[in-house]
């Protein structure tokens, strides 16, 4: 055994960033993980209440994430053998990239792109082609085309985090539809865009669309995922890469149950799409923001050389934002997630209190 390689190991992971999770603050208003206010908390309750009788802890979930599966297949309109589940999609996230990446695959993705993603790229030493925004935060489709001869895996999340871009749906179908290698399309957000690609992984097997109850269902602390893929990824993705009983019984339970009810979801994303709309109207005001399109539930914005001290005023009147700095030319981004009429208008009332 060689001396000294597990501190060497060590060393070499606390050398790595990690995920940047924002800050804990209590009683705070929270605009800055996009999550869904929107969705009210008594029917969480009820749903969990619920999936807590007809559950026993005691047993291991044998069977039910089959009916977990049952469910989103009828939700979707995809046949069972085409979905697989995970504790939350950064699971299947990091799954797929621990199973199918290496140092010797090379990945193109978007600069920026979702941390997570980015920092497990770097976790497992992959090497990563960025593909940076431009100015007005969009991305040129040819640029991936041009690269993607040389790349194994693509991955896209669709619309963008933290930009809220999506590209046209025929220029990411045709950029999916040139790509011989693994492709991950991440729909964390895909309620909020104009499209999905779901309905293209039946005709095109190296397509994983990945998708999540955290945002659109508001349930992001139960922690369920899923994708959509050709049947032999799944199958071997459920039967072999993944850990046996990754989510939890209530979980599953409660999952199945939001499914009954999709009209909740889709009342709540088009109150989301209308805020989204007003919270782009009014920042647009200042003369002192630059704010980007968004096909999400977050608008990014430029503050110039005032994004600490707008975080920091909003911090003192109670909202959290996310602070993001440097992205691209852009000085001062800070993304804020569009949350219930309520607090929109706190948080815009802030806004103008601070420049006005
Ligand atoms: C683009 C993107 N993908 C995936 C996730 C993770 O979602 P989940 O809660 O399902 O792990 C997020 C969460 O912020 C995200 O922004």
């Amino acid at each position: 055994m060689k001396k000294g390689w597990l501190q060497k190991k060590v060393k070499e992971y606390a050398n790595l960033k990690g995920y940047q999770k924002p800050e804990k603050f209590s009683g705070i208003l929270k605009l800055d993980s996009n999550e869904n206010f929107v969705i009210g908390k008594q029917y969480q309750q009820d749903l969990i209440q619920n999936a807590r009788k007809i559950t026993d802890v005691r047993e291991y979930p044998l069977g039910r994430a089959e009916q977990l599966v049952f469910a989103l297949s009828k939700y979707l309109k995809v046949p069972q053998n085409m979905i697989g589940i995970g504790n939350g999609s950064d699971q299947i996230l990091d799954l797929f990239l621990a199973n199918f990446a290496s140092k010797q695959t090379k990945v193109l993705t978007s600069n920026p792109t979702f941390g997570f993603f980015e920092e497990r790229c770097k976790l497992y030493s992959i090497p990563t082609i960025k593909i940076p925004f431009s100015k007005n935060m969009t991305l040129d489709l040819n640029r991936f085309i041009t690269k993607s001869n040389s790349v194994d895996i693509l991955y896209l999340d669709s619309p963008n985090n933290p930009t809220g871009f999506q590209f046209p749906k025929k220029d990411l179908e045709e950029l999916v539809k040139k790509f011989n290698g693994l492709i991950i399309i991440d729909e964390a957000y895909g309620e909020f865009g104009d499209y999905s690609l779901i309905n293209l992984t039946k005709s095109q097997n190296n397509l994983i669309v990945v998708q999540t109850f955290s945002k659109t269902f508001g349930l992001a602390g139960l922690r369920l995922g899923y994708f959509v893929a050709n049947k032999n990824i799944v199958d071997v993705f459920t039967r072999i890469l993944q850990y046996p009983y990754p989510i939890n019984s209530i979980a599953i339970e409660a999952g199945i149950m939001a499914l009954q009810k999709p009209k909740i979801m889709l009342d709540a994303v088009k109150t989301i799409k209308n805020e989204r709309k007003r919270i782009i109207q009014n920042l647009r005001k200042y003369k002192a923001f630059e704010v980007f399109d968004s096909k999400s539930n977050f608008v990014l914005f430029d503050a110039g050389g005032a994004d600490s001290r707008i975080f920091t005023a909003l911090i003192e009147q109670g909202i959290s934002i996310r602070k993001l700095g440097k992205i691209g030319k852009h000085q001062g981004c800070l993304r804020v997630t569009v949350g219930t009429k309520e607090m929109n208008s706190k948080f815009l009332l802030a806004i103008r209190d601070l420049l006005e």
